[in-house]
């Protein structure tokens, strides 16, 4: 725009202002296109560029002529990371950033509740109003391909359609709040090892019905405003700036409407960010955690170098508009809306909120009688106090702050209730305490060495102190230690680590009433699961962990989680460890995902290796009973649906909460099919005695394949069966139809 235009428009603007006429840009009431439209034919070329790239570490330029305000973003997707520098990863160490920091995603996907992970997205983006933030960095819904990858903590699961349902309401719940979500890392950042620039290789098949659904119903259903591009490549081109994934697939096929902001550091290519699909380039010459650049950001691949190519005509104003529609879109939403709610933070309600979805995360893995095994004798839980005198408590995940650390969703909590405050508030000086192990702070990339003689002199403290004691409570599992479930690196073993499964072993030794709980955000090796009556799964809670962890233990909640991933018996029983190094972690260049759709139970079932504890499972104090199932129809046809009902029942004494899963199974495919998948659950709460009717609609979507031959989806005529159970494995009744 020449200097007499930008003149005039002044002018224009300054009349308009002084008579008290609204611009129709910042008019809320006018609809949202039309003042993106207004916005955009205000701005002069280099007001337009500015948007397209940081200004900060964590914000974008707005346009300060026009008052349309900066966009500031935050990690993470458990709670709102504390304040970092301006130009650099330090932390601004401010006094007034402490927040309530919630559950991790993977414990949100276990409680199988919808409603509670739309209370999540809307107490984290109250967090946010307060601290002022317009874009959450998450939530993650990369699939959980294998116990390995360091940030599984952050994402929902093994499967597309548990993580599809439970992401759409915790995008809602945030976005109702003028908060958006920022939903990552898109696509196939299945690992750390080699993130920056790994090629993932797969099927059609592999990207459209495991890797990409759970982002296609965000966009879709839950109307996701930002997208986070993945650091790695896929088929060749970096996921940041790739013409099939984000405009074929993610803006021409999805009708994704909003904003493509890059990873930190994941932009490569100025022709290639212009072309394919990038709006928001954020980072750029860092590795997203530490490593920082001598360049300013107006050397980012969309600042200047894009700036020149549009001048010269080498590539077209259009591309440039398009994006800029985009970021004026999401600022209009977020950072310019004048009417939204005020926020709050690290307040009693969010406490409760995190409280209520860790009662419903944790997994009860195993239940049974402690010592030799009596018919009819009584399950260690819920744990009777009157029973014990002394309750020793050992694990330094006991204490230890989980939030602190794992990468990017570090968190500064203002409260945290560690499990031993939690099982002290219950049964006070009953409960004794030993670390056990020890594991060194965490940093980032690199691990603290703890000397053997510390780690054996803890142990054999821990095991003299359980040979006195009634019952012994083990906190342990995994933590945000580089090489644990932290960011940046992956997992080196499937064994617990810092000498956990011999203290264990000896634990069990000297004492069989012994309950482990296991603190982490991936499944972990279990050679001494036979020797430990109870094992509990209590993920990394957050603020209110030890709250949830001792309610459950005490009985005082009904554990109701579900697994929202396998855990194999070894690592090479998963399918990703099937084929040697080129599918995991692949060659440092490129990798292949040999195991193809089959990922997770759909590896386990098809090819019938048991998993240790399958995805779906989660035991309860009580007992449930499945009814006889019926359909409303025996045959389906391709404009129809069915409704199959089924009576579910709670035979035991006490109250609990039952997630009814269906999964579907094509008897005769003509491709290879997975033996079932999950294609719907419904969590129900039942009194002891109460029976409810669970119904699902059996829709045709839920019986298709991607056909690669055709590039299309499709469901083959023929017969299906509903297998309906409370685990994958644990299937109480079936029945067929035909389509
Ligand atoms: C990190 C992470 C991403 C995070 C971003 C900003 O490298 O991969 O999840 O939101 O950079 O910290």
């Amino acid at each position: 725009m020449n200097r007499s235009i930008l003149l005039s428009a002044t002018i224009v603007l300054t009349a308009a202002a002084l008579h008290g006429q609204t611009p129709i840009y910042q008019d809320e009431s006018r609809p949202l296109e039309e003042r993106v439209e207004d916005a955009l034919s205000r701005m002069t070329l280099d007001e337009k560029v500015a948007m397209l790239h940081a200004e900060g570490k964590f914000a974008s330029a707005g346009v300060p002529r026009l008052g349309i305000p900066d966009l500031w973003m935050s990690d993470g997707p458990h709670g709102v990371r504390a304040e970092i520098n301006w130009n650099d990863w330090g932390y601004s160490k401010r006094t007034n950033d402490s927040i309530a920091a919630f559950p991790a995603l993977t414990a949100l996907a276990a409680t199988w509740n919808r409603d509670l992970s739309e209370l999540y997205g809307q107490a984290l983006a109250e967090e946010a109003l307060y601290r002022e933030k317009d874009v959450m960095l998450g939530p993650g819904v990369n699939i959980y391909r294998t116990p390995l990858n360091g940030r599984n903590f952050e994402y929902m699961g093994e499967d597309p359609c548990l993580a599809g349902e439970m992401v759409v309401p915790y995008i809602r719940g945030m976005q109702r709040n003028g908060v958006a979500a920022c939903v990552k890392h898109y696509a196939l950042n299945n690992q750390e090892v080699w993130r920056g620039h790994i090629d993932v290789q797969l099927s059609d098949r592999a990207l459209r019905e495991i890797y990409l659904p759970a982002f296609e119903k965000a966009v879709k259903e839950g109307g996701a405003w930002s997208i986070m591009g993945s650091y790695n490549k896929v088929r060749g081109q970096h996921a940041c700036h790739n013409d099939l994934l984000l405009n074929k697939i993610l803006k021409d096929e999805w009708g994704f409407d909003g904003v493509v902001i890059t990873d930190w550091g994941g932009a490569h290519d100025t022709r290639e960010a212009a072309l394919c699909g990038l709006d928001l380039e954020m980072g750029t010459y860092t590795n997203g955690l530490t490593s920082e650049s001598a360049f300013t950001t107006d050397q980012y691949y969309l600042a200047n170098p894009y700036k020149e190519l549009l001048l010269k005509g080498d590539l077209p104003m259009e591309g440039l508009d398009d994006k800029v529609r985009r970021l004026l879109r999401l600022n209009f939403r977020t950072a310019a809306r004048r009417l939204k709610p005020y926020g709050s933070i690290a307040s009693p309600e969010h406490y409760a909120i995190a409280e209520a979805i860790g009662d419903e995360a944790v997994v009860l893995l195993k239940n049974d009688a402690p010592g030799k095994k009596k018919k009819g004798a009584t399950p260690l839980l819920p744990i009777d106090a009157a029973k014990y005198d002394r309750i020793l408590v050992v694990g330094e995940n006991a204490t230890r702050n989980l939030m602190e650390g794992g990468g990017s969703s570090d968190l500064k909590p203002k409260d945290i209730v560690t499990p031993l405050d939690g099982l002290r508030a219950l049964y006070g000086d009953k409960i004794e305490y030993t670390p056990g192990y020890k594991s060194g702070k965490p940093m980032y990339g690199k691990v603290e060495k703890i000397r053997a003689a510390v780690t054996d002199s803890l142990r054999r403290r821990a095991v003299e102190m359980a040979r006195e004691a009634d019952l012994v409570i083990f906190v342990g599992g995994l933590n945000k230690n580089h090489g644990q479930d932290c960011e940046n690196g992956d997992r080196e073993e499937y064994a617990l680590p810092f000498g956990q499964p011999r203290l264990i072993d000896d634990l069990a030794e000297v004492n069989p009433n012994l309950v482990v709980v296991l603190l982490s955000g991936n499944a972990v090796e279990m050679p001494w699961a036979s020797k430990v009556p109870a094992i509990v799964q209590g993920w990394y809670l957050g603020s209110m962990a030890g709250k949830s962890i001792a309610s459950v233990i005490s009985g005082k909640v009904n554990p109701s989680g579900k697994l929202p991933f396998s855990i194999p018996v070894k690592l090479e029983d998963n399918g990703a460890h099937h084929f040697g190094t080129i599918s995991y972690p692949g060659d440092s260049i490129r990798q292949e995902y040999l195991e193809d759709i089959l990922v997770g139970y759909r590896w386990h079932d098809t090819k019938k290796i048991p998993a240790l504890y399958p995805f779906g499972h989660g035991l309860s104090y009580t007992t449930f009973d499945y009814g006889k199932p019926t359909l409303s129809s025996p045959t389906l046809s391709p404009d129809g649906s069915l409704t199959l009902s089924i009576p579910v029942s709670n035979v035991g004494k006490q109250a609990g909460k039952e997630t009814v899963q269906l999964y579907v199974s094509e008897l005769s495919p003509r491709l290879t099919r997975p033996a079932k998948e999950l294609k719907a659950f419904e969590k129900i709460s039942l009194a002891p005695g109460q029976t409810k009717v669970v119904h699902f609609t059996v829709t045709p979507d839920m019986l298709r394949y991607y056909d690669p031959d055709t590039s299309a989806w499709r469901a083959d005529p023929g017969k299906y069966r509903l297998l309906i159970g409370s685990s994958s494995t644990d299937l109480r009744s079936g029945i067929d139809f035909k389509y």
